[in-house]
Order: C-alpha cells, then structure tokens, then sequence
C-alpha cells in the first residue's frame, strides 16, 4: 500500500499548486478498499500502483463533491472541505483529482480507461438518483439496490475488473466480487447509519432518513406497517425528528426486524462473492472484514 500512497503523492505534487497540495493534506485517506482491492488482484504489475492511486483519487473527488451535494459537515470524524473551505473551493479541488485522475488513466489500455471512465459516469448517475429519489419517500427496494449499485458498486466494480485485465486474467468473476462487495458495503453503512452512535460514524447517526434517504431497513419496514403506521411514518421522512420519533422508528424497526432483514441480503450477496473467490483468500477475507463490522 505504501506504493499507492507514493503514487497519490507523486500525481498531487504533478498538479503543482500549494493550495491543491493543502487541501490534500487535510484529507484523511480513509480505508482505501478499492486500492487494496487492486493491489490484490493485480499484484505483479508495474501498473497496480498507479491505476490503484487513479481509483483513490476519483473516490476522494466524488466525496469532496458529495458532501457539497449532502452539505455535509464531517467526513470520516473530521470537517470536511466543504466546511472549512466552503463549496467552491470543494467542488474545483473535486474537478482537479479527477481530471488529473483521467489524465493518468489514458496511459492504460483503451479496454481498462474505459471500464474506470464509464464507471464514473454510472456513479455520477447513481449520485443524481440518489438526490431525485429523497424527495419523497420510495419504498421501491429494486429502485433503491439500482441506486445503490449505481452510486457505490460500479467504481469497486470497476477497479477489480480493471485489475484482472490489467494482469490477464478472466475479469468477469473479479467483477461480480467488486459488484457484490460494493452492494453489501453499502446496506452495511445503511445498517450502521441507524445501529451505530455518532462518535462511531464520524457523522451524526439516523442522518439518511432525515437527508430524505429512504435505505433498505426503512424500505423493509414500511412494506410490514399496518395503514396508519405507514402514514406516520412518511410524515417523519427527510425531517430532524425528536428523541420520541427516533425512539419509534427503531423499536419498530426492532419488532419487524427490519435491520436483520438488510444485514441478511448484504450476507448473501457476499457469501455469493466469497463462493467465487472461494480460492483467494485474502479475497474471501476482505468481505468477511466488511460484513464483521455492522454488529
Ligand atoms: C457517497 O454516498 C457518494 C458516492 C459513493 C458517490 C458520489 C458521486 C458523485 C458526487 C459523482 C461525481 C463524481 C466525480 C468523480 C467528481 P453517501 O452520501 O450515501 O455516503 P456518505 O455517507 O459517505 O456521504
Ligand atoms: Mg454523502
């Protein structure tokens, strides 16, 4: 991992401005899933490093664009740019990671720039869903894993295809592990949205449902809700509710065990990837990291 983090290095340094290197600086890395990912599955090649590095940085630029679009003040426990530098400077330090991204990527194999660029689109259109759909509350579940997919999948998806072609290998079972992977990933952070406390987080928590994210727990739980109950519900969606509201939800969600429910289809589409990977271990033991951290 250090050679990815050189590589980050060397491409910010390339951009050649104090004030891009700064704004680097303050950003935490974070787990850095999509660059392991590469590194493991394409571990001999020269070329890991840096197609892992180009990864990091369009993830790093759809964050900091992210949490213009969400007004969000923290990311991963710390003040995120948009608050400490406001939203322009946010939304152009975005535009420069993954231009210079780009930039780095045309160096690659038409097949491998296009599989990452046109992922990049598809969360950028998973992004405006995501958006569009918290206007109201959705309780369609295959309209929200199409989002979920879309906005969160597609670039881990991306990366680990990418990786298997870039060592000549058959990248169709390394894509259904970074789809599957990518999709679990994400109902896990939507479990922990309402499961864990906000020092946890590093946000506040039950921040989805009142950001007017209607996530898999809340889908389930209004397909079980009696007419009533139903309404009461959707009148509490994309609102800061009280210590009673917030009471409510969860111990409904508990009686119809709506969380369970979540944590079972983000179980069975990694046990689906892990059967894939059955002979990678370290594969196999990346989702099992992921899947642990939800309870
Ligand atoms: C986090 O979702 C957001 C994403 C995974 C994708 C965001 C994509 C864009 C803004 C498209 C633009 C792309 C580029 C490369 C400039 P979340 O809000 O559910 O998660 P969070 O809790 O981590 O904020
Ligand atoms: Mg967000």
């Amino acid at each position: 991992m250090q050679r990815v983090e050189n590589e980050i290095a060397r491409l910010i340094k390339e951009i050649n401005y104090d004030e891009v290197t700064r704004l680097f600086e303050m950003l935490l890395g974070g787990k850095r899933l999509r660059a392991k990912l590469i590194l493991k599955i394409a571990a001999s090649h020269k070329k890991a490093p840096l197609l892992a590095a180009i990864v990091e940085l369009i993830h790093a630029a759809s964050l900091l664009h992210d949490d213009v679009i969400d007004e969000a003040t923290l990311r991963r426990g710390v003040a995120s740019v948009n608050a400490t530098d406001g939203s322009k400077t946010a939304v152009m330090f975005g535009d420069i990671l993954y231009s210079k991204a780009f930039t780095e990527l045309v160096s690659f194999d038409k097949e491998i720039a296009k599989i990452i660029s046109s992922s990049v689109t598809a969360l950028s259109k998973g992004e405006m869903m995501d958006v569009k759909m918290a206007d109201n509350f959705n309780s369609d579940e295959e309209k929200y894993l199409e989002m979920l997919y879309l906005k969160t999948a597609t670039l881990i998806e991306a990366a680990a295809q990418a990786a298997a072609i870039l060592t000549g290998k058959n990248p169709e079972p390394y894509a259904l592990y970074g789809r599957n992977l990518g999709l679990s990933f994400q109902i896990i952070d939507d479990i922990l949205d309402i499961t864990a406390d906000s020092a946890t987080l590093g946000k506040p928590s039950m921040n989805d449902f009142a950001e007017g994210k209607c996530t898999l727990p809340y889908i389930y739980l209004y397909k079980v809700l009696s007419d009533d109950e139903k309404e009461r519900l959707v009148s509490l969606h994309a609102k800061a509710l009280d210590e009673q509201e917030t009471l409510w939800i969860k111990q409904k969600m508990q009686e119809h065990k709506t969380i369970e429910k979540s944590f079972e289809l983000a179980q069975k589409l990694s046990n689906e990837a892990m059967i894939t990977m059955k002979d990678d271990e370290q594969l196999v033991n990346i989702l099992q990291t992921m899947i642990k951290r939800s309870y």
